[in-house]
Formats: structure tokens, sequence, C-alpha cells
């Protein structure tokens, strides 16, 4: 067997996808769905199918098998996605590398770059020079075990510790300056390392491999306090959240994340043992990111620093968020510490109980809403007019109606005035066209039962297919799958479905993802009943086109004369339409 098929028989691409994207079961028959990791929505439209090893969201239309899905939701080639997929089922991979290409080859080196960096900065922490940031780390209360587990390191303050490791290692001055971690000299030649005398966070990616990192400054008068890594072929900071890959379970689990602004507030909340905790990591929360939480949590808890810019930040994130679908509560901590301050004047038990008690959004933002307007009549009813477009966000009716009186209550607005802004509300939201509606199928009704209930069920297809003759499909949309399925017959389970899948072309294959994803409400067995109710009907179609067709060669044989021929077609006639009376009574 070749090794592509080998891997994708030893994986289910129910648990792969079930790591990035949250699944609920449907029917009995192996299909689970979710939200879509693919394009924004509200309601879940993206398939996947256990038995048949695939995936289709009817949404935005994405669909394949589990190498794809990884290709696409990891940014990764081919080899890439193999390679990743082997490396954590534990299986070896062949030697040769027939599949690598020079990005893939390239974005490998930079990975490699990075782990030994990681390593680099470590071993600089246990250094003799690095004891002044092991003071700092004390200082600042970050225990030992953290520091291991956040692969916190020290880089060189002389700027040479790390280009001297990559020379030793031979890597090129291209290779170089592609990883963002070394930097060409602006006069004469050679390199020297980005960060230098700097604290050190490795970002990793989604499955735990350092594409960046972050240099936190030691002195407090250092500017900046904290230098990034640049863009590389690895690492795009719009869709990165800090710590991902050891929160990506528990926020599964939890159905909760909790969104803090920096490295060591993530590193402060996982210590206090707030394990679904990520960071944005100074910039802007950008959709990318919102979308991430979302494909594995329903709810966020948005805990930003209390000051003015962290006030500002959330109340952006909030949109997003709300833009999203998602639930979320607003936790600001008391005495203007952040997350990480908090933690280490009151307590891991303190700040965990402050995360479970996170409120509503809407007191959050109808605070500061109030704040801005004056405290009369219309400041008021100004401030419930700042707030409407928000509430016009929540997705569920009732709860919206509920939240805007909520918060028409909480600012001291008239109920009579709630209901006039929310008829208003109401009308606009009617006028533009409906979104998310689901497109319509253009595989015709029979054609779909009949190759779901083929495709379902082996019993059915070896008695139903050998009666379905080639004459009794020519008009079909779906042709090329029944003639594909026609070669496979004898094959059973999912090396039917393979065999069937390879014989089609792109356009066929996405109509058969089609077919099958929508297959989740016919059970095992009123498919064979199905397949032969198809049957009838196309043989009766059949017949009455055939019925039809003698019917007008007679007409013409007696216009023209010729009364021998008619009479022979009118016997045919006879015999068809008496057979077509007993298949009707069967
Ligand atoms: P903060 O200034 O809140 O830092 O910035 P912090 O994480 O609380 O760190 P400490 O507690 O002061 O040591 C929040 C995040 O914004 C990004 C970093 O990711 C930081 O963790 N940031 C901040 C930058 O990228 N550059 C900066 O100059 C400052
Ligand atoms: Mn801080």
């Amino acid at each position: 067997m070749e090794f592509v098929d080998q891997l994708k028989s030893s994986i289910d691409i129910v648990k792969v996808a079930g790591e990035y994207v949250r699944l609920n079961r449907v029917g009995t028959t192996g299909q689970y769905r979710g939200l879509c990791p693919f394009h924004q929505e509200k309601t879940p439209s993206f398939n996947v199918n256990q038995p048949r090893q695939i995936y289709k969201c009817f949404g935005c239309g994405v669909g394949g098998d589990v190498l794809k899905f990884v290709m696409e939701i990891e940014g990764l080639t081919f080899y890439e996605a193999l390679k990743q997929l082997a490396e954590h089922n534990g299986i070896p991979m062949p030697k040769r590398s027939e599949y690598s290409d020079a990005e893939t080859r390239l974005r490998g080196t930079l990975h490699e770059m990075h782990a030994l960096a990681a390593q680099v900065f470590q071993d600089g922490l246990r250094s003799p020079q690095g004891a002044e940031a092991r003071a700092y780390l004390a200082k600042r209360g970050v225990p030992q075990e953290m520091i291991e587990t956040f692969g916190i390191g020290f880089a060189d303050p002389a700027g040479q510790a790390l280009l001297r490791r990559f020379s030793d290692r031979g890597f090129a001055p291209d290779q170089m300056e592609q990883s963002g971690l070394v930097r060409r000299r602006q006069e004469g030649s050679g390199f020297y390392d980005t960060f230098r005398g700097r604290l050190m966070f490795p970002i990793h990616n989604e499955t735990g491999k350092v594409i960046a990192f972050g240099g936190r400054a030691m002195q407090d008068d250092q500017q900046p306090k904290y230098v990034n890594s640049p863009e590389t072929p690895i690492y795009r900071k719009s869709s990165v959240l800090y710590n991902l890959h050891r929160a990506r379970d528990t926020v599964r689990k939890q159905n909760r994340a909790v969104l803090v602004e920096g490295y060591m507030d993530v590193i402060g909340a996982h210590a206090a043992g707030v394990r679904e905790v990520v960071a944005s990591c100074g910039t802007a929360l950008t959709p990318h990111q919102v979308r991430t939480m979302h494909r594995l949590a329903g709810t966020v808890v948005v805990n930003y620093d209390p000051d003015a810019a962290g006030a500002n930040a959330a109340e952006k994130a909030i949109q997003l968020l709300l833009d999203e679908g998602l639930h979320i509560r607003v936790l600001t901590l008391e005495g203007g510490l952040d997350p990480d301050e908090y933690v280490k004047e009151r307590g891991a038990d303190a700040y965990r109980a402050r995360v479970e008690s996170a409120g509503g959004y809407f007191h959050w933002l109808a605070d500061r809403a109030r704040a801005r307007f004056p405290k009369t009549t219309e400041g008021r009813m100004d401030a419930f007019k700042f707030l409407l477009p928000s509430v016009q966000k929540i997705h569920d009716k009732l709860e919206r109606a509920a939240v805007a009186n909520d918060i028409a209550s909480y600012l001291g607005v008239e109920p009579g005035v709630v209901l006039d802004q929310f008829k208003r509300m109401a009308a606009e939201r009617r006028a533009p066209a409906p979104v998310e509606a689901r497109p319509a199928s253009v595989i015709p009704p029979m054609e779909r039962i009949l190759l779901g209930a083929l495709l379902g069920n082996d019993e059915a297809r070896a008695e139903v297919l050998p009666r379905l003759t080639p004459e009794l499909t020519e008009g079909f949309f779906t042709r090329e799958i029944f003639e594909a399925l026609r070669h496979v017959n004898g094959l059973t389970g999912p090396a039917a479905f393979s065999a069937l899948e390879a014989r089609l072309n792109p356009p066929a294959q996405g109509l058969l993802h089609e077919v099958i994803a929508a297959d989740d409400m016919s059970g095992e067995e009123s498919s064979l009943v199905q397949a032969r109710s198809c049957l009838r009907k196309l043989h009766a179609g059949l017949r009455k086109r055939q019925i039809d067709d003698l019917r007008s060669r007679v007409k013409i044989a007696e216009r023209e004369g010729r009364m021998e021929e008619a009479l022979g077609f009118i016997a045919e006639l006879r015999q068809m339409e008496k057979q077509s009376r007993e298949d009707a009574g069967e």
C-alpha cells in the first residue's frame, strides 16, 4: 500500500478535525457537524463523515479528506501535512521525501532554526550570563516550573550566541535572514542576533512548533518594552494566539477561552490553574484569532488590563466576538491589577473565582456608555442608543429583547422608548437580504436519494447496481458518478469509496461529497428499500419514454402508408403497455 493510503487508513478524520472544531454527532450513521473553521458562520454547516473519512461545508463549499483538512487549516503544504499527521500518530515517514518542494523545505529549515534558538535562549538563562534574568524572574514570582513549561530563555547581550550556533550548523545566509532571528549589518558584512539581552518567550503554532519569539526588556527604562519576531514564512502575527497549543484541549473541554493581553498574563493565569488562557499579544484582536477561538469554544472571557488602553482594546474585541456570534463575559479585575499581578497579590483561588463569576458584557458596556454621556434623561437615552448597534448583533431574537430591556432598566430608560427603538431596529434588520442562506443543491432529489442509498449500503449496491443500466442513468446530472460506481462495484466499505473518488474529476468529487454529507437521515435499513423504489421509478420513466416514442412512430408510419410497419410497432406497443401495467401492479 502506498504510504499516503496507509497513513489515511490508520487515522480518523473525526479525531483530527475534532481537535480544531467542536463536533457534534448527528444521526446514527457516523456523521458529525460543527461550525466551519474556514468561513464565518453562526449555524453549523461543517460536516464530517466518519465512514467515508471526508469533510464538507455546505456554507462555503470546502471539502476533502483528512490531509486536505490539515493542509487548509494549518496552511501547510501536502508534504508538511503528511509529516505532521505521521508524527502525531507515531507512524514513521518514508526516507525519500518525494512530496517535498522548495517552500516546504524552507519552512522546515525555519522550524529547525526556531527550535534551536529556543534551546540556545534557554541555555542562556541557565548560564552565568543569565543570573540577572533569573533574579528578575524570581522577583516577579515566576516559579521554575513555569520557566520550564513556557520555555522562557535569555538572549545573549552581545548578540552573537545565536549567530554562532546557526553558522556552526551550516545554515545559509539567506536562510538566516528569512528566519528573522538574525539581522544583516547595515554597513560591512555579516549578521548579528535580533534579540539581545532580553527575556525570551517562545511563541508556538497550534501544533506546538516554535515559530517566533517575544523578547522583554529587563530594565524599566529600556525601550521598547517588548521586541517581537518579524513576520516570516512560518509566522503570521494576525493568526497566532499565544499559548493556544497548550490551552487547546482545555478550551474545547470547558467550552471556554480566557483571553488576556500579554505573555506574563498567560503565565500567571496558567500557574493559577486557568489552563484555557490565550493572549492576542499586543496587537488588536483579529477576526482570524476570533474564529480560531470559536471553533474550539462557545464562550470567551475577556480579561484585559483595567487601564484605559486595555478597556478600549476590550471594547473593540467585544464587537469582533459579537460579530462571530460568541458568548462573551468580561472580567475587569479590581485594584487596577492585570491578571498576572492579581494572581500574585490575591492568589490563585481568588483569580479562579473571579474568572468563574465574570459577568455578561452588557453591564460592562453599559458602564462605559454611562461614563461617556451626561446623567440627564437625554444623556441616558444617548447611552442606550450608543449600545443599540451592539444589541443588534445578538443573533437570538429572545436574547436580544431580554438584553435590550435589561440595559434599559440598568441605564434608567423608559421601557416604552425601548420598544420604539426596537421596532425601528427590527425594520432595519428586515431590510437587507437574509445572509447565510444555504445554497440549494444542484443535484436532482432522485439522484441524490439513489446515490445516498447505494453509497450507504453494500447490499443495496450489490442488488440494484447491476440492474441500473447505462440507459437508465444517461440523462443524469451525476452520470459520471454512476459510471464510476459501476466500475468499482464488488468492493465494499471505505475501500470502495476511495476507489470511487479516485475515478472522478474534481467537480464530480464535489458532488459526491455533497451527497455523502447530506446523507444523514436515512438509516441503514431503509437504503435498500429506497434504492429499489428509485430503480422502479427509473424503469417506469424509461418505459414511458419508449411508449411515447413508439406511439409517434406508429403515427408517422400510418401517415406515410407503411401499414405493415405500423402494425409491428402497435404489437410492440401493446406488449410494452402490458408490461408497464404489470410493473405498476407488482
Ligand atoms: P503589557 O505592557 O501589558 O505587558 O503588554 P505584560 O504582558 O503585562 O508584561 P509585564 O507584566 O509588563 O512584564 C501586553 C502585551 O503586549 C505586547 C506583548 O505581547 C505584551 O505581553 N507588547 C507590549 C508588545 O508587543 N510590545 C510592547 O512594547 C509592549
Ligand atoms: Mn503585566
